[in-house]
């Protein structure tokens, strides 16, 4: 982590400015620069420097003389086509300076030159780029074109009303039950849409199919007990202690602001008697436990009276933070326990049977989906992200081991350099 530069050391943008004015590295910018042998991931704030430091480190590591590594052996990868240019434009200016630094340097010129070749790039292009190499791991015919959304939401459509008049047609009374129980009035198109969001929901996950079809045991509990046991259960609760310590400690320093020599003391004993009551939810362990406790929570009415001697803003922020974590604490109750656990239990078990034969209709689609891809030729980006994960992998049940392929690219690549990290689904 390094804290943010403040403004007015910031050098202005611009191509000249980056060319001319040299930055002087704060010392944890520099350890980031500097350190190898072990993976690194900077978290450090807006504006704070991350990118200069990503392009420092890889212009120092093309341009040390004593163990140089040549630019395409690097794998940069950003999150937009305009970052990723502006990426290249950073370190060639980077280099540029260094060859002014060392005309005679045949490393930093061979570096100049190589720049053009280098992986400075999109994650999706890194995908594409991989497919147009690779193409014939996966079977892909090397005739293939991305397709634009409109074409693909056409083939949507087209796939969608085959399946559900196909699923008709095969009389299956699991379909008709599934249709009855997800379609108030029987509208098909609702179920449509909870294909085509399920689909895209699972093409998030490396591994689709694996992801649907565990999503079937999820219903697949008796009681309520057995249902707080569940994965899913384990994980809300998870959600709410998050949650929970988040309205704690925002509820604290709303309490701190009260003590203030012109805080809004007058709110003190509330906020107090409030907070009480949340670090008490803090010790649930179970979803049984936060069902009880969490309606249980009762907030007051703040107290009106005047003070001129208490800042105005000061009591203004107090009431908004402690209104953001009335509302944060009410929102979670309506979301979560508005029904109770054992009716959610027993709706749990009476869907199980229709979201098991949503998924298969899921399954179905993207099946059906694939099969038209390939007649037109066509693939789309999660097909990208998902063909290029095919080639890098060999997935042999739960076991996943980097294929020929990776151990390749992995001799290859000196190190892969990440932008905008949290941009990505990794
Ligand atoms: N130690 C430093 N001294 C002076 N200027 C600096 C220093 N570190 C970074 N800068 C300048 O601050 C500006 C912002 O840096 P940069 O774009 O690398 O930040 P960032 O953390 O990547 O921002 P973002 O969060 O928007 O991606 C740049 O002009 C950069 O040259
Ligand atoms: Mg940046």
């Amino acid at each position: 982590y390094f804290p943010a530069v403040p403004k007015s050391h910031r050098r202005k943008s611009g191509r000249e400015e980056r060319k001319t004015m040299a930055v002087t590295f704060t010392t944890e910018q520099q350890r980031a620069i500097d350190l190898h042998g072990c993976n690194i991931l900077v978290s450090a704030a807006a504006g704070s420097g991350k990118t200069a430091v990503l392009v420092e480190r890889i212009v120092q590591m093309v341009c040390n003389e004593r163990n140089p590594v040549d630019i395409d052996r690097l794998l940069i990868v950003t999150f937009t086509n305009a970052a990723a240019a502006e990426m290249r434009e950073r370190i060639a200016a980077g280099i540029s300076k260094r060859l002014a630094e060392h005309p005679e340097s045949e490393h930093i010129q061979k570096q100049a030159t190589l720049l053009h070749n280098a992986q400075i790039t999109t994650i999706d292009s890194f995908c594409l780029f991989l497919l147009r190499n690779h193409f014939n791991e996966i079977g892909l015919d090397p005739a293939f074109r991305i397709a634009d959304e409109g074409e693909i939401k056409l083939m949507q459509q087209e796939v969608l009303a085959e399946l559900i008049e196909d699923s008709y047609a095969s009389g299956n009374e699991a379909f008709r039950f599934c249709v009855e129980y997800f379609c108030p009035g029987g509208k098909e198109s609702v179920l449509e849409q909870y294909i085509l969001k399920l689909s895209r929901y699972a093409a998030s996950f490396p591994w689709p199919q694996r992801w649907l079809e565990k999503r079937k045991d999820d219903y697949s509990t008796s009681s309520v007990e057995e249902m707080c046991g569940s994965p899913y259960a384990l994980y809300l609760t998870e959600h709410l202690h998050r949650m929970i310590s988040g309205c704690v400690e925002k509820l604290a320093r709303v309490r701190s602001l009260c003590e203030e020599p012109d805080g809004p003391y007058m709110y003190g004993e509330l906020v107090e008697a409030e907070l009480e009551q949340l670090e008490g939810l803090m010790a649930c362990t179970s979803l049984e436990e936060y069902a009880v406790k969490l309606p249980a929570v009762k907030f007051g009415r703040l107290p009106s009276r005047k003070d001129d001697s208490v800042s105005v803003l000061k009591r203004e922020l107090a009431k908004d933070m402690r209104a953001g974590v009335k509302d944060s604490i009410g929102e979670m109750e309506e979301k979560f326990f508005a029904t109770t656990l054992e009716l959610a239990a027993r709706q749990s078990r009476e869907c199980r049977a229709p979201v098991g034969t949503l998924i298969d209709l899921v399954l179905d689609f993207d099946r059906r989906m694939l099969e038209k891809k390939q007649d037109r030729k066509v693939i789309d980006f999660s097909d990208m992200e998902h063909f290029a994960l095919d080639i890098l992998l060999d997935a042999d049940g739960e076991e996943i081991r980097p294929s020929a392929v990776a151990k390749e690219y992995r001799q290859h690549f000196a190190e892969i350099l990440t932008d905008e990290y949290q941009d990505s689904n990794l």
